[in-house]
């Protein structure tokens, strides 16, 4: 599914109302998200809203851009490409039971319609900034991060971020380009039965 639906830039939620509902969602009920949810979702963490200048919906630092977000679907694995605001296919076949035993055994990930993996190319931003850049990028991926967790609760569905996983099994498994370094994880999905959340 590499080409996506142009993103919505209206909702029916406010910001207000999406922060105070969000809650974190370990339980999901395995269904497929839509090309369309797929498409708001990545848009929300690092589309481009200011083409001129490539600016992005989350700020970056010097507008270096270290952060390259992976999508890992059921059908596969693919790099999201906010120029084009498509999907560039890394690898086919589902990957998330193996990632989920990378993330210590998380294995309610396995249910995650979407997981995006939040990878940085620190290089960009250190040659800028020096040692500062490594700050700067970590506080990027949050502000990635908590642009996706708005938008899946202004979508209606459930998300949790996933700190907790093994660095190098996750740029294996996933297939990181090999300047990338995973720096959050991000399972969205379908909201799962709520008397097991
Ligand atoms: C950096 C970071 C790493 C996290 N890692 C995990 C994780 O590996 N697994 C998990 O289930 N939740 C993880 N969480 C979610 C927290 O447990 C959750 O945000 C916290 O319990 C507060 O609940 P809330 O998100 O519903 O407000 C993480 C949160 C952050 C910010």
């Amino acid at each position: 599914m590499p080409e996506l639906p142009q993103p919505d830039t209206k909702g029916h939620i406010s910001v207000e109302s999406a922060l105070v509902t969000r809650r974190s969602c370990r339980n999901f009920s395995n269904q497929p998200l839509s090309e369309k949810q797929i498409s708001q979702l990545l848009w929300a963490g690092q589309g481009i809203t200011y083409a001129p200048r490539g600016f992005r919906t989350a700020p970056s630092a010097g507008a270096t851009f270290p952060i390259s977000l992976y999508a890992i679907l059921p059908e596969g694995t693919f790099k999201y490409d906010p120029q084009t605001h498509n999907l560039i296919a890394v690898q086919t076949g589902d990957i998330r039971h193996t990632l989920a035993a990378a993330c210590l055994e998380q294995f309610f990930m396995t249910s995650a319609g979407l997981i995006i993996v939040i990878a940085a190319n620190f290089k960009r931003t250190t040659s800028r900034y020096g040692q500062r850049g490594k700050r700067y990028v970590i506080l990027e991926a949050g502000h990635f991060a908590e642009n996706i967790f708005l938008q899946a609760q202004a979508l209606g569905l459930g998300s949790v971020a996933i700190g907790a996983y093994d660095d190098k099994k996750v740029a294996k498994i996933v297939k990181l380009d090999e300047t990338d370094e995973p720096l959050l994880i991000v399972a969205i999905g379908v909201k799962g039965d709520e008397t097991n959340a």
